[in-house]
């Protein structure tokens, strides 16, 4: 990390609304955590998304684009492309994550279990935009590329703010687009997924801080930190926070961030959706054909979209 990247982190932390970027959650061990909460009884996004490729998929693959590059965004275990890619049946599958062992792994695997298609994989942040061109570097540069099908299941794009999902994908080359979204249900039901009872997402949440003392040689002691979620029924977003559990002071290169007790730091939004909403969503960013697969409980839902290059 430069200088300038640690001082704009310290500065977040520093800020009286504390935050932390929420990539921080992802290191080796998220990316496990992360699997973990998938499993959780009340956590059923993942489950719901399942579901739908089992039941639609045949149908979903109608609609997109054929013989496509398949671009996996936050690809992770790799979990869902190998549940998607024999109904997509693309010629090229490529996962995106951030750097880990946990996600070379996973790309091995899938190689594994797919000997005849091609697969590549791009370890980067795509938080700020995904560059096409890293892609159509592995196309090479035959005239013949294969079209640009992206897949973002998981409602990740849940993890940014509305109008920055809606320029992530406007500035998508895309020819088509495959999305999970997490919709609105009783705050109850979200309150119970983000707060479980084995404490897996607190753990999820304070391992951050572990990221962040090795990134930037901080000294947080994760047991001086609880876990907050709550659900922001105005902005339809589960947010959450490390909730600093005494006075203490943490040093860092910069010098020292002192934290009162009950003081906060904002580590993640969680954006829940409805189909108008989402579908708004995709229009603003050009996209077109709009196709919505509900699961039966309407508790999540997947969206298939074109675009004209
Ligand atoms: C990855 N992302 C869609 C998850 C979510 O539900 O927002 C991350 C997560 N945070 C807490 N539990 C799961």
């Amino acid at each position: 990390m430069t200088e300038v990247e640690i001082k704009k982190v310290l500065n977040g932390i520093r800020a009286e609304k504390a935050s932390l970027p929420t990539r921080y959650l992802y290191d080796n061990l998220g990316g496990i955590l992360f699997e973990a909460i998938t499993e959780l009884p009340k956590y059923n996004a993942t489950r719901d998304e399942l579901d739908i490729f089992r039941e639609k998929l045949d149908e979903i693959a109608e609609v997109l684009p054929e013989k496509a590059c398949l671009i996996d965004l936050g690809a992770g275990s790799c979990r869902k492309a190998a549940h998607v890619i024999p109904s997509l049946q693309p010629s090229r599958y490529v996962a995106v994550d951030l750097p880990s062992d946990f996600f070379v792994q996973s790309v091995n695997s899938l190689e594994n279990k797919f000997p005849d298609l091609t697969v590549n994989s791009l370890s980067v942040d795509f938080s700020n935009g995904f560059q096409v061109d890293l892609v159509r570097k592995l196309q090479g540069n035959s005239s013949n590329q294969e079209p640009l099908v992206y897949f973002y299941p998981g409602s990740t794009i849940g993890n940014f703010k509305p109008d920055e999902s809606m320029n992530f994908l406007k500035n998508l080359k895309a020819d088509g687009i495959l999305v999970g979204v997490d919709l609105v249900k009783p705050p109850e039901v979200l309150l119970a997924a983000y707060n479980d009872s084995l404490g897996v997402t607190a753990a999820f949440n304070r391992n951050a801080l572990l990221h962040l003392n090795r990134d930037l040689g901080t000294n947080f002691n994760v047991e001086l930190w609880g876990h907050e979620a709550i659900y922001n029924d105005k902005k339809s977003r589960i947010e959450m926070y490390l909730v600093s559990l005494k006075d203490q002071i943490i040093e860092s290169s910069h010098g020292e961030i002192a934290f009162k007790k009950d003081q906060t730091i904002h580590t993640e939004n969680s954006y829940k959706f409805t189909i108008d909403s989402f579908s708004e969503i995709l229009s603003q960013a050009g996209f077109n054909n709009l196709n919505s697969f509900v699961h039966s409980t309407e508790r999540y839902a997947m969206f298939t979209a074109t675009k004209d290059l």
